[in-house]
């Protein structure tokens, strides 16, 4: 007990000082010398402590720090317990990080149904214990009979079937994904991966009052839409929401499941795949047995870079995360943040100066490789501090000013999932995966219990419309047959020194990236355990709409500030889902945290 309380008063403090600016300068009071020659945005002063840096812990932060789980061997966070279970499971029976990733990854399909998935895609980045890198695209791709105006009517108006049924859905990756890390990097048998997760469907598991809420949920959006078959799949048998405590099973999933455990080709080719594509069509869909047999993972060249000391390892286009990344993170080393007081506001003005240039890039440039030419110097420095000139201190620049337009951002669940997990050897998985929004489309293929992606309006749907994120997005990710929709998905490994740092990653749509970016720069810039910057507050721009999205812990006194010199404030309940690994470099021990201050999750280690 006083065990606990002093770790509950370290935590605080730990807090607290994140709040007062952590970074107290590092020798002698002296701030250091700005990181790169010339100072980008030369108007900007000295920093000083602003009036408004200081942030008190406000009632919504949470009551306990998150959990952390220590060990010596394996750990895994993710935002389910029965998927950590699994996977913590496959790694004490001997399997690796990669191994552990695939089987919680189709675990999540089953307990975790509004993300977690088999008829959706994302991105893994895995480093392996002796350094090699790899980044796997296992996105989806737009079905071959998808053009570019597929969601807009005879007047130009988007159509709703861009989100909500068999329309919505892009070629799932996650099978296919799975299976190309299975056969590059894993060591157990398929099967085994794909037991546990067939079990929790067919033997069925029991709800928290989380799970059964966010199935009550999609169960009604889906009766809404008159999708009545898939919400009978969500619901107790006599129709009723199911409650906390209820044992669910998911009889059709368990069947898929199994199909896929023998061969998992089985959802691309034969006779699950000539369900799935003729349902879909059925349904009003395009898929056909051709794009899913056409489907294919790829492996891509991981983004990686230098930042502070530490080495960067993360997603490459068709996911613009990595991209995002470096540049803000270049951006913040330019504009030397390292040295604001963290969460202050003078710290979160810049950083937000920095998104909306950041973003306005990802929105207008970035596409699919293997459709679109990218500009080549996006992510060098000087490119970068060019970007950078201009930004005031006292003054948020209207995103009018870098780039015409203005779009209103619709309210929608962002319910991507991340999780991350690291073996004995030290071996370590970040792993992404999204149906897009809250139970995709809403819409399962009858008869295999498959949950469909709404990935499509990941495209852009209508050029310089906003998606439901809100995302004004250009010609480059304008939808095409057989392209990938861009993404913000940003699985990341943090190397120091040779050593594996970190695993990161999160949920959120478009915050995906930006959240990344203010983990890197806790641990980095602040020295702050994960443990403290996972619940720390944090903060979202992404150009147009022209507002900051932060979450309600933001104190009034920094809202009242950060308006003060021209921004919109928009405050959600949070922003992303954060489950991370952090490795102390020296002793290797490891440290799962999962982001229990904004939801259910589980870390464990051994
Ligand atoms: N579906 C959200 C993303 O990929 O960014």
């Amino acid at each position: 007990m006083a065990q606990q309380r002093s770790a509950r008063v370290g935590y605080w403090l730990a807090v607290l000082a994140l709040g007062c600016g952590g970074p107290a300068p590092r020798s002698g009071g002296a701030p250091p010398p700005p990181p790169s020659a010339a100072p980008v945005a030369p108007a900007l002063p000295a920093p000083v402590p602003s009036a408004a840096a200081v942030v008190q812990p406000s009632p919504q932060l949470p009551a306990e720090p998150p959990r952390v789980a220590v060990g010596r061997h394996g750990a895994v966070a993710s935002q389910e317990a029965n998927a950590t279970d699994v996977a913590l499971g496959v790694l004490q029976q001997g399997g690796n990080a990669v191994d552990a990733a695939i089987a919680l990854g189709l675990a999540l399909a089953v307990t975790h149904p509004s993300a977690g998935n088999l008829g959706g895609g994302g991105f893994m980045v895995i480093r392996r214990a002796d350094g090699a890198a790899y980044a796997l695209d296992y996105r989806e791709t737009a079905p071959s009979a998808a053009s570019r105006d597929m969601y807009l009517d005879a007047q130009g108006n988007l159509s709703d079937a861009r989100l909500n049924g068999p329309k919505a859905a892009g070629i799932p990756g996650t099978v296919a994904g799975f299976a190309a890390a299975h056969a590059k990097l894993g060591k157990l048998p398929w099967r085994a991966l794909v037991e546990p997760a067939l079990r929790l469907a067919r033997d069925g598991f029991t709800l928290t009052a989380e799970d059964a809420s966010t199935l009550g949920r999609g169960a009604a959006k889906m009766r809404e839409l008159g999708y009545a078959a898939s919400a009978r799949i969500y619901s107790r048998k006599d129709g009723a929401p199911l409650q906390a405590g209820d044992r669910w099973v998911q009889p059709e999933l368990a069947k898929t499941l199994g199909l896929i455990a023998t061969e998992p080709t089985a959802f691309y080719r034969g006779p699950l795949a000539a369900t799935l594509a003729r349902e879909v069509r059925r349904a009003g869909g395009l898929w056909t047995p051709a794009d899913l047999a056409r489907y294919e993972a790829r492996w891509r060249e991981p983004v990686v870079f230098d930042y502070r000391g530490h080495t960067i390892i993360t997603m490459p286009l068709p996911s613009a995360g990595g991209v995002v990344l470096e540049q803000l993170l270049v951006a913040s080393e330019v504009l030397g943040l390292e040295r604001r007081a963290w969460r202050s506001a003078d710290e979160i003005h810049l950083f937000a100066e920095a998104m909306r240039r950041t973003y306005a890039d990802r929105n207008q440039l970035l596409g699919d490789p293997d459709f679109v030419k990218v500009p080549p110097d996006l992510l060098e420095t000087s490119y970068i501090r060019d970007r950078m000139r201009g930004i005031e201190l006292e003054r948020a620049t209207p995103s009018a000013e870098i780039q015409a337009g203005v779009a209103p951002a619709r309210e929608e669940s962002t319910q991507t999932t991340h999780y991350s997990v690291v073996d004995a050897d030290g071996n370590a998985v970040a792993n992404t995966y999204t149906l897009n929004t809250g139970f995709g489309a809403k819409f399962v293929v009858p008869g295999t219990g498959v949950l469909l992606n709404n990935e499509m309006d990941d495209f852009a749907v209508k050029p310089g419309a906003p998606n439901v994120f809100g995302l004004v997005q250009g010609e480059p990710n304008k939808i095409e047959p057989g392209k990938r929709m861009l993404s913000s998905m940003t699985p990341t490994v943090v190397v120091r020194g040779g050593r594996l740092r970190a695993v990161l990653g999160s949920p959120g749509g478009p915050t995906i990236s930006t959240t990344v970016a203010q983990l890197v720069r806790g641990l980095v810039d602040y020295g702050q355990p994960l443990s403290v910057v996972v619940p720390a507050l944090r903060v979202h721009h992404q150009w147009l709409p022209d507002q900051i999205w932060t979450e309600e812990q933001l104190s009034p006194a920094l809202k009242a500030e950060l308006e003060r010199r021209g921004h919109v404030i928009r405050q959600r309940p949070h922003l992303g889902h954060a489950n991370v690994i952090e490795v102390d470099a020296e002793t290797g021990e490891r440290r799962a945290v999962a982001d229990t201050t904004r939801g259910e999750g589980k870390a464990a280690a051994y």
